[in-house]
């Protein structure tokens, strides 16, 4: 039988710096490992530790799969002190993906907050893959300084692959080059014309913002079923052994980790 935890051997390519806190690291896995944006993969450090992340980088290309990383503890800390040229292991991919054909014909509303951009990054290329399948594509992001902005050499680029692409940023806290909103990402949630019943909202990022930005949603007359959430949980094994990812019945590494609101709305501990 299968080793459920076997992994395979992935080498950094590139390491590219984001923010103080958040690095990228670009990798070539040595064998097959693809995925659908929004699902996850457990990254090792052989004989140290593993820790889930989801791909940033577009599905439709497997020989090199980015993982943007917040160094949050023991794991992400020495991830951010990897070489090029290093190796990593790999498994996965786990989880559910974004439903993209059920987002076809529709305006897709994506809010996202801090390192939260990296399963929006995969989602966004997806959607670019087939750009004119969606009426709309609009990214709302929040970063708490314009320091803390990822991807900020490409962001501009994203407009570039439609004419129906709507992108803003705000800051908690601007300075003084910053010409964007001041002000958490909920401030920017606005109806803008937007075709709410032809919607759907993506949400992704710290757990305080996902509930204050689900909650600004529902105002705007998003129903439960239009917003998708990407639950993060702490997990430990990602297949679904260990319990560690628990809400409700669900299992956050099986079940989810995008799960629609309507489905987790009533459990205890969604946005701890
Ligand atoms: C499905 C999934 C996808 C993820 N994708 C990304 C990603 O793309 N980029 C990224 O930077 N991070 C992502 N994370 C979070 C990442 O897995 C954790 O930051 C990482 O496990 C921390 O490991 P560590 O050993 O460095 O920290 P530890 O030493 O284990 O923990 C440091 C602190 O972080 C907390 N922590 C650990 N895991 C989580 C978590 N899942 N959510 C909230 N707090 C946590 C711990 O409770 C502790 O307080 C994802 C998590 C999940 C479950
Ligand atoms: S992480 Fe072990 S059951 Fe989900």
């Amino acid at each position: 039988m299968k080793n459920p935890y076997a992994y395979i051997e992935a080498e950094i390519l590139d390491v590219i710096t984001e923010t103080s806190a958040i690095k990228t690291l670009a990798l070539k896995p040595r064998d097959d490992i693809g995925f659908r944006a929004g699902q996850f993969m457990e990254v090792t450090l052989p004989g140290i530790g593993e820790a889930p992340f989801t791909p940033s980088s577009n599905h439709n290309d497997p020989e090199k799969l980015d993982f943007t990383i917040m160094s949050a503890g023991r794991v992400t800390k020495l991830l951010h002190e990897a070489k090029a040229g290093e190796v990593v292991g790999l498994r996965g991919p786990y989880g559910t993906a974004y439903p993209l054909g059920a987002f076809k014909g529709k305006e897709v509303y994506i809010v996202g907050g801090g390192v939260g951009l990296a399963p929006l990054r995969a989602l966004l290329y997806a959607l670019f893959n087939e750009v004119n399948e969606y009426k709309k594509i609009t990214l709302k992001y929040g970063a708490r300084t314009p320091g803390d902005i990822v991807y900020k050499n490409e962001i501009d680029s994203w407009k570039r692959h439609g004419k129906h692409i709507d992108i803003e940023i705000s800051c908690d806290v601007g300075d003084p080059a910053w010409k964007g909103n001041v002000g958490l990402v909920t401030t920017i949630l606005k109806p803008d014309g937007l075709d709410i019943p032809n919607s759907v909202a993506v949400v992704c990022g710290p757990p305080i913002m996902m509930k204050f930005a689900t909650f600004k949603l529902l105002d705007l007359g998003f129903k439960d079923s239009q917003i998708y959430l990407s639950m993060e949980k702490n997990m430990s094994c990602g297949v679904g052994k260990c319990g560690h990812c628990r809400i409700g019945p669900y299992y956050a590494c099986k079940d989810g980790p995008v799960f629609t609101f309507d489905k987790i709305k009533d459990l205890p501990g969604i946005w701890d």
